[in-house]
């Protein structure tokens, strides 16, 4: 987004990794004292972020989202302003959905409430996740009219496009219609009739056939008129719940007919509902990046630059290896989409957490750094070993993650598990990471001419980032051993399994 917020990857911290739902304001505010203690302050890392969990099983009686009394009795706002009051910037978390992954109150439906309420409370982040979103696809079991009974699945009734007669053990006639919305697929009841006309209550009956099913987006319109858009929620969460909607509808007298449809697809409704919560955020006036958090469900790369500061490519990672390279496989082709206030999110960093290697967590910072990924932390920043302490505090490497230019790296090379990825840089420098995944040392090398031509597009685009090509023009400093030496047309260097070399390019005249 083009509001000034996020210009370059934001720099954090964040709960969920190591603490998942264990969390409190003591070990919010003592993650705080250390974000400044350990130098991760001064090294750039800015936004001290609570993730899910922070909230109470309920809403206030005002319809308000709480802080959950137990673990964080001096509130929401206490906790921001202690964050604040040590120069840092505080971030909080929800969904995109009727609850929060752990199953705890969340913001579909009290986007504009919510929204003022997190600016109330100070905040600066917000994350937005993605579980029990809305989906257009809806089941009905039957309505009910005037006390008559309206089976869906009654000859009557048009059935177009993908909709279609299933079987659910609990609906009435064992039937429901399945498959309505996705904008391909409506039932139409034909034969609706009342005594006279006026205002009647339409009783939706409706299926969610799966368990942790998602609220349903559905239109319903009366004798083809203009359509009104309903949630059909699953408030327990149970496998082949019925459920009943009210709604009021005015009726003809004699025959009527009922649609239930819906123009959209899920993908939309998704964006719809992230744009609704980025809308609500902008109307508090507060500067609040905002985080999707949709784990690349829908391509958020396509819609997110207009709705967010950053967007989640992909599912959880996890502090382990493969998890590490399986994201980073799925960043390939992503750079495109990335820039100043609008980034691609690989997920927060596992570095510290105890599942990797030494090698494999510098290895994991370099490529989150050079695919200018949002640097959260996710490890204990009070005991943290001066090994970790240097990793993320790396000055020269963070550098290539906040270069003002914002273009993403790329991989310009994967020849039997040993790769060169690399970025441009503000001044015409390069960056390039030398990548060996495999289990025996190797030596890595890129010449000049191929790293300038694969660069080239990406750099085209942006003022100030052409290189130069031919014998002699860059410089390398090596940014984990800190030493500079002079190149002759290309970069080399002999990699351990699972580690990298990073290099920065440093353009001469
Ligand atoms: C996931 C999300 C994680 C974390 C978790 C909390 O959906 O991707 O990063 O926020 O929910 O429950």
């Amino acid at each position: 987004m083009d509001d000034g917020l996020a210009r370059t990857p934001p720099m954090g911290w964040n709960s969920w990794n190591k603490f998942g739902c264990r969390i409190d304001e003591k070990i919010i505010r003592e993650m705080a004292d250390a974000m400044v203690s350990s130098g991760m302050k001064d090294a750039g890392y800015e936004y001290l972020v609570i993730d899910d969990c922070w909230m109470a099983p309920e809403r206030d009686a005002d319809g308000n989202l709480q802080a959950n009394p137990a673990t964080f009795p001096s509130g929401i706002r206490a906790l921001a302003d202690y964050v604040h009051s040590k120069g840092l910037k505080f971030g909080i978390y929800s969904s995109n959905g009727t609850l929060t992954c752990q199953g705890l109150p969340a913001s579909l439906g009290h986007e504009e409430q919510d929204a003022r309420q997190f600016a109330e409370w100070q905040v600066d982040y917000l994350k937005y996740d993605f579980c029990y979103s809305e989906v257009a696809t809806s089941q009905i079991d039957k309505i009910t009219v005037a006390g008559v009974d309206y089976e869906a699945e009654a000859p009557e009734n048009v059935l177009e496009g993908e909709a279609n007669i299933a079987y659910c053990s609990n609906c009435s006639g064992n039937r429901f219609v399945n498959g309505i919305g996705e904008g391909k697929g409506s039932l139409l009841f034909t034969n609706v009739n009342v005594p006279k006309a006026g205002t009647y209550d339409l009783v939706v009956t409706y299926v969610h056939r799966e368990r942790w099913n998602n609220p349903q987006a559905v239109y319903v319109s009366i004798n083809e008129g203009e359509g009104t858009r309903l949630r059909l929620l699953n408030p327990e969460n149970q496998r082949d719940a019925v459920h009943t909607l009210t709604v009021p509808v005015e009726l003809q007298a004699g025959k009527n007919t009922v649609r239930f449809y819906n123009p959209y697809t899920t993908r939309e409704i998704t964006v719809q509902n992230y744009k609704r919560m980025s809308d609500a955020l902008r109307a508090t006036g507060r500067p609040i990046v905002f985080s999707i958090c949709e784990w690349g469900t829908h391509s958020p790369w396509e819609w997110g630059p207009e709705v967010g500061h950053l967007w989640r490519t992909t599912g959880d990672i996890t502090d382990s290896w493969a998890s590490v390279l399986d994201i980073l496989d799925r960043q390939v082709g992503l750079e495109v989409y990335s820039g100043p206030g609008h980034w691609n999110d690989p997920d927060m960093l596992e570095v510290g957490n105890g599942g990797m290697t030494l090698t494999e967590y510098i290895s994991h910072f370099s490529l989150w750094c050079i695919l200018n990924a949002p640097l959260m932390a996710g490890n204990d920043l009070r005991n943290m070993s001066d090994e970790i302490r240097a990793i993320l505090t790396n000055r020269e490497v963070i550098a290539i993650n906040q270069d003002p230019l914002g273009v993403q790296g790329k991989r310009i090379r994967a020849e039997n598990g040993l790769e060169v990825w690399a970025k441009p840089l503000s001044g015409g420098d390069r960056a390039v990471v030398l990548f060996n995944r495999t289990e025996t040392p190797a030596e890595i090398w890129v010449t000049i001419e191929e790293l300038e031509e694969s660069l080239r597009p990406l750099a085209a685009a942006v003022p100030g980032a052409a290189g130069k090509t031919g014998r002699g023009v860059y410089v390398a400093r090596d940014l984990w051993e800190h030493r500079e030496s002079p190149i002759d047309g290309r970069v080399s260097a002999v990699v351990p399994p699972h580690g990298v070399a990073v290099f920065r390019l440093m353009k001469r005249g």
